[in-house]
């Protein structure tokens, strides 16, 4: 029997396909990175990653006991500690019974934050135009909202913490529900479209003006019935940042996240060597997450979103400044670069209009902190 692929969304318009895109910032916009207070022990790499590692060449990532990571590069002096190089775990554990997916998700989160070019200027969403480019006011409803609110579907009432609100895709939609929504939010521009979007739909909301790994879950005023971070796992640690938030959470945690890469990042990827002169690496994606959760104990349910087939990007001018903006490019002499490069990779419509034919898809990732605790003693077999 042939497997069952959902239909391409081709026949969507621009803006629905752009909805599919606003998934998650292709650029870090944590502004803590870097500029963290002294790590504790159990931070302490992603506390140091922020500014130090710019490096593409990291083999090898391991996790101790303790939790403390060592990052070791193929180059000892950058070897972020004083430890040997490792040998070579493939040959000694061939069933991967030693892989700590923590220590991957932190190795390939550090690898994308080190892609040259990325971090350049300001996190992405802390520059207004950013936001407004992305995140622009519209009035017609967001699909995939649509989808995660319908599901959700909180009781009036129960307390909220929306982690990484963003404009308030989500905060603005649950308080006017009745929900008491706290959001989280470390960037300025963000919480300023939050705060007119609140405004605007007659809503209050709390709004914690940080990055979640910041946040003293003790002052957020008790726990919360649902804990959700969409499209918002930029943490480097995010073992420590998931159990923060199971701590935080007497009901159920829910994050979404890339099962794939974005059509936008397979992009990014085709044409990030010829405007910067190096590769682009994805972030880790979905699974690499739930493999963290199952070494945490917590075993999730796991839902796929299927997010299309075919993209549509409207015209070629509209794209090439649209990647302009999500390349970081230096200067202008890039746009015809990335104009040649859209037009090899994306396909003309008889409207004019370009499509990216990538088949995407999403995750939807949760557990109910009440039958769940978290016990590392349950180390799955892979
Ligand atoms: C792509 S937007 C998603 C907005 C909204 N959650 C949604 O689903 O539409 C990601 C947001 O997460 C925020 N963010 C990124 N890293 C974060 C972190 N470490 N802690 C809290 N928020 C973060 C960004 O500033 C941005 O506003």
């Amino acid at each position: 029997m042939s497997p069952t692929v959902p239909p391409p969304l081709s026949s969507r318009g621009g803006d629905e396909d752009r909805l599919i895109d606003e998934g998650v910032t292709p650029f870090c916009s944590n502004p803590a990175l870097g500029a963290r207070p002294a790590p504790t022990p159990h931070n302490a790499l992603s506390s140091e990653c922020g500014g130090r590692i710019d490096r593409t060449d990291l083999l090898t990532c391991r996790a101790r006991a303790d939790h403390r990571f060592t990052v070791i590069t193929g180059d000892p002096g950058l070897s972020l500690e004083n430890e040997p190089m490792p040998q070579d775990t493939r040959v000694l554990d061939p069933y991967g019974d030693t892989i700590d997916w923590n220590s991957i998700w932190i190795a390939r989160k550090l690898r994308h934050l080190a892609i040259p070019g990325y971090r350049e200027g300001d996190g992405f969403f802390q520059q207004k135009s950013n936001v407004l480019r992305f995140f622009s006011r519209r009035t017609e409803p967001n699909p995939r909202v649509q989808q995660q609110l319908a599901r959700l579907q909180p009781p009036r009432g129960v307390r909220v913490l929306d982690i990484g609100a963003g404009p308030g895709n989500l905060t603005v939609p649950l308080a006017e529900r009745g929900c008491h929504v706290v959001a989280v939010e470390p960037a300025a521009p963000m919480r300023e479209m939050l705060s007119e979007n609140a405004a605007r739909a007659g809503v209050e909301v709390e709004v914690v003006p940080s990055a979640w790994e910041d946040v003293d879950p003790a002052t957020l005023g008790g726990s919360f019935d649902l804990v959700i971070a969409s499209f918002s796992l930029t943490m480097v640690d995010i073992r420590a940042a998931l159990e923060k938030m199971h701590g935080a959470c007497d009901g159920e945690v829910h994050l979404y996240w890339f099962f794939t890469p974005p059509p936008w990042g397979r992009v990014l990827r085709a044409l990030w060597p010829e405007v910067h002169g190096a590769e682009y690496h994805y972030e880790p994606m979905a699974g690499c997450l739930v493999n963290v959760l199952l070494q945490m104990g917590v075993f999730p349910t796991v839902e796929p979103a299927f997010m299309g087939g075919v993209h549509n990007y409207g015209t070629l001018d509209e794209v090439v400044d649209e990647f302009a903006h999500r390349m970081n490019r230096r200067d202008r002499t890039h746009d015809g670069v990335i104009r040649d490069g859209l037009l090899r990779l994306l396909r003309r419509e008889e409207d004019g209009s370009l499509v990216l034919d990538h088949p995407a898809w999403h995750a939807h990732v949760w557990w109910d902190t009440r039958e769940q605790l978290i016990r590392p003693e349950f180390n799955p077999v892979y």
